[in-house]
């Protein structure tokens, strides 16, 4: 079928916000829901499993978790998951599909900059679906200590981005577009090199029905990001290209990165010294010894 230029297509009139979590309603939304049948997601979520090393019925954090894909196929694996997003309708999907599991899912509205220390401690945590290009460094900066908060101590994390700027420029596409079901997007994509951003503008069409959106993504390089992750106390692991394990490099499609939580160690502070004497220690062999 000839689906023609993207150039040849109208444009409807008006744009909705620039804002990431309104972008996701109405045709967006339901090529979001299609972009990933469930063997795509089954596979990311055993990526997942093995990469976070996840024991038995560890508790999990999805950050952001958009309609839960991922949340829902880690919990019905047995896993104590919550999902936070600021998508409402997303939330509230979420919350329907889990009702009736044997593993529910908590669905939380939060912001992902601003995560609240108590719906922690997690064993581990992942942040998938390309979503930490929806916010600027200092955005990420915040996620990154927000999950150092709520991470246990040795708890894993994983980060997806596309966006990194070793896969995204060499392979970066003007005008792109997709057919999905039966939408069909279009995207024309401008690289913002001054503030390295990627300015979108969508176009979605369904028969005569048309919604059009922008969206501002945020680039970054590998370094760059991990770097603010290590700066709040993630370690990392192991990095890799594509959901099928090759290691990362450049040009490849993605960055996958595990990342150990290992928060720096306070150093004891030194007891003050006995006016008047030697701080008293405790005697060689042992405290108690005698007694
Ligand atoms: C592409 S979806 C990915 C969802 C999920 N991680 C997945 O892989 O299916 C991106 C999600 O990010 C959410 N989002 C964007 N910015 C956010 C923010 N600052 N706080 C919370 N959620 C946010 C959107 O609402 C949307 O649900």
């Amino acid at each position: 079928m000839d689906l023609g230029k993207p150039a040849d297509l109208p444009y409807a009139d008006g744009m909705t916000e620039d804002d990431p979590s309104d972008f996701y309603t109405g045709l967006a939304a339901e090529v979001w829901r299609a972009a990933h049948d469930d063997a795509d997601t089954e596979a990311q979520a055993d990526f997942a499993e093995e990469g976070l090393g996840l024991a038995p019925g560890a508790r999990v954090l999805d950050v952001p978790c958009g309609p839960g894909r991922i949340a829902l196929a880690l919990a019905r694996r047995g896993y104590r998951v919550t999902g936070v997003d600021r998508n409402a309708q997303f939330l509230a999907e979420l919350t329907r599909a889990a009702q009736g599991q044997p593993h529910p899912v908590q669905a939380l509205a939060v912001d992902m900059t601003d995560l609240p220390p108590d719906i922690g401690p997690f064993d581990a945590a992942l942040c998938l679906g390309n979503s930490l290009p929806y916010l600027p460094p200092d955005g990420q900066a915040a996620l990154a200590a927000g999950l150092a908060r709520v991470t246990a101590d040795g708890g894993r994390l994983l980060l997806h981005s596309e966006l990194v700027a070793e896969c995204l420029l060499p392979n970066l596409e003007e005008r792109p577009w997709r057919q999905v079901g039966d939408i069909r997007m279009l995207v024309d994509n401008d690289y913002d090199a001054d503030n390295g951003r990627l300015v979108s503008i969508y176009t979605f069409q369904r028969g005569t029905v048309e919604e059009r959106r922008q969206l501002t993504a945020w680039v970054h390089t590998a370094g760059d990001l991990l770097r603010r992750f290590a700066t709040a106390g993630f370690v990392v692991e192991a990095s890799y290209g594509h959901w099928d394990g090759r290691p990362f490099g450049y040009a490849d499609p993605m960055l996958l990165a595990v990342l150990v939580h290992r928060p720096p160690r306070r150093t004891p502070r030194r007891r003050p010294a006995v006016a008047g004497g030697a701080a008293r220690r405790a005697p060689l062999g042992g405290r108690g010894r005698n007694r």
